[in-house]
């Protein structure tokens, strides 16, 4: 891990060395008076700024949606199209350009109205100009730096890449050297953490860290419904083993061999499937279900839970033996509340996939989504904050995510009593729309969703069912629902 840390270290030291300057920030003034547009011109020319002007509001809107400037000076009162107006058109394009509003009629009512329509300011006339310099001086600056930082947020995104997992926090940075430690010589690994972590994703390092010819890795979920169908899965059958063994048919321990099994949601298996688990573990030796013969296998495994296995333990739902077994090596995922600072980095990472997946050419978050983000708990995880991007991608009608592009929950603070406001529901009502919350917040995993809310998948799944028949569109509807 060292090694490659300081190959990634290089990387960046290297592409810091190629990183181009940003590009003269654009800027666009709009106003009827040409006298005035002249004047502002002139002011402005010894700023890093590449200017264009209109006289006309309409052929100012259509420069703008040709050129994306960031920066727009807007007249207020003009003929055909008023600022107010423009600002509106120009936000709804592009919620991040910078429009400042200027006007010789100053009353504070259309200041706040401005402002709140996502004006950065709004100056009166005549102008002065010392004041329009600096003010435009700092958001040259403040472009410049975003420019910069969405630049270094790329590299960083190219450089902390860890066999696809993207960190940079030092929990990641440890995991990552753990993993690095662990993969050539591990025969049982035990992965823990929230749910949407990246347990998968470490599972799947693990093995593609394998020094030896990459072989095969099989996924088992164990959280199959069917206790029967885990077993047959793992360990196959004979013909005639069951009714419907039509065949002989090997499992994916027999599969796998020589290569790795990967045992999802391992807290969830059988407790009659954890004694033969343990046997294969021990003495690497498998029978088909129906047979007598005893085959060898080399297997590695990887297990993963999102469940506190010593408390299952504790509550004799899970084998204190095989709990042992499987924990002598431990790798935990952390939460993304505990590495918040990896966020940025997420971010951009979704975005570009999302963009890219869809076409759609999306670039960022604005600043304001970004805080919303910041400020969110997270409980679901990676997984929640790709599902709210893929969301807000498609949503998107502009090429930067902005605050009413992420999903409702989110904007609103969060409480469940801002979303109930809407009027007196009765208890099915509330329970419905709670779950459907919970399930988003999860991203969709229905497994986790039924156990926080303490009710069995079947009702889970009623109550969504009920929901998507009463046609209402909660949000949950439009998220890619996992079909764990
Ligand atoms: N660090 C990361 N970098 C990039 N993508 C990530 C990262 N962590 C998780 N993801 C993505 O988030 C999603 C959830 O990850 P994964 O399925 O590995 O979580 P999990 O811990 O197994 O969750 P669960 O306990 O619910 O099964 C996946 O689409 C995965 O690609
Ligand atoms: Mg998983």
């Amino acid at each position: 891990m060292a090694s490659k840390l300081v190959a990634e270290q290089n990387i960046s030291n290297e592409s810091r060395k190629r990183r181009p300057s940003p590009p003269a920030i654009k800027l666009l003034i709009i106003d009827d008076d040409p006298q005035n547009l002249e004047i502002i011109s002139a002011a402005l020319q010894q700023h890093h700024v590449d200017i264009t002007a209109a006289t006309d509001p309409e052929e100012g809107l259509e420069l703008f949606s040709r050129r994306r400037p960031g920066i727009v000076l807007c007249d207020l009162m003009m003929p055909k199209l008023s600022g107010m107006e423009v600002l509106e058109r120009i936000v709804a394009i592009d919620p991040a350009t910078e429009v400042i509003l200027m006007t010789a009629h100053y009353s504070t009512d259309s200041a706040v109205e401005a402002i709140k329509k996502g004006a950065a300011d709004y100056l009166t006339k005549p102008i002065e100009l010392n004041r329009l310099r600096s003010r435009v001086a700092t958001l040259v600056d403040e472009a410049e730096k975003r420019f910069r930082s969405a630049q270094l947020d790329q590299e960083l995104v190219d450089n902390y890449r860890f066999c696809g997992i993207i960190g940079r926090s030092p929990l990641m940075v440890e995991m990552f050297a753990r993993i690095q430690r662990v993969a050539p010589h591990y025969r049982t690994v035990l992965v823990t953490g929230a749910t949407g972590t990246g347990k998968e994703l470490v599972a799947r390092a693990l093995h593609s860290l394998t020094p030896a010819a990459p072989k095969q890795l099989a996924v088992c979920n164990c959280s199959a419904v069917a206790e029967s169908l885990v077993e047959s899965e793992l360990f196959g059958y004979v013909k005639g083993a069951f009714t419907g063994a039509l065949q002989d048919k090997a499992g994916l321990f027999e599969y796998a061999n020589g290569g790795t099994v990967f045992l999802d949601e391992i807290g969830e298996m059988p407790l009659n499937l954890q004694a033969k688990l343990l046997r294969v573990l021990q003495n690497h030796e498998i029978q088909r279900i129906g047979s007598p013969a005893v085959k060898k296998v080399d297997l590695r495994v990887v297990a993963a839970t999102h469940r506190d296995l010593k408390a299952l333990v504790r509550e004799g739902k899970f084998r204190e033996d095989l709990f042992y077994r499987l924990a002598v090596v431990q790798i935990t995922v952390p939460s993304l509340s505990e590495r918040r600072e990896d966020l940025p980095l997420l971010e951009r990472h979704f975005i570009e996939r999302f963009s890219a997946e869809y076409k759609k050419p999306v670039h960022g978050l604005t600043r304001r989504a970004q805080a919303v983000f910041s400020r969110h708990a997270w409980p679901g995880n990676v997984r929640q904050l790709e599902n709210a991007i893929a969301n807000a991608c498609m949503m998107t009608a502009t090429e930067v995510v902005d605050v009413g592009d992420l999903p409702e929950n989110m904007r609103a603070g969060d409480t469940v009593a801002s979303s109930d406001s809407q009027g007196l529901m009765n208890m099915e009502e509330v329970q419905r729309r709670h779950a459907a919350r919970v399930l988003e917040e999860l991203g969709g995993n229905k497994l986790r969703a039924a156990e926080i809310l303490g009710i069995s998948r079947g009702t889970l799944y009623r109550l969504l069912r009920d929901t998507a028949a009463s046609g209402e569109e909660l949000e949950v509807n439009e998220l890619p629902i996992n079909s764990n």
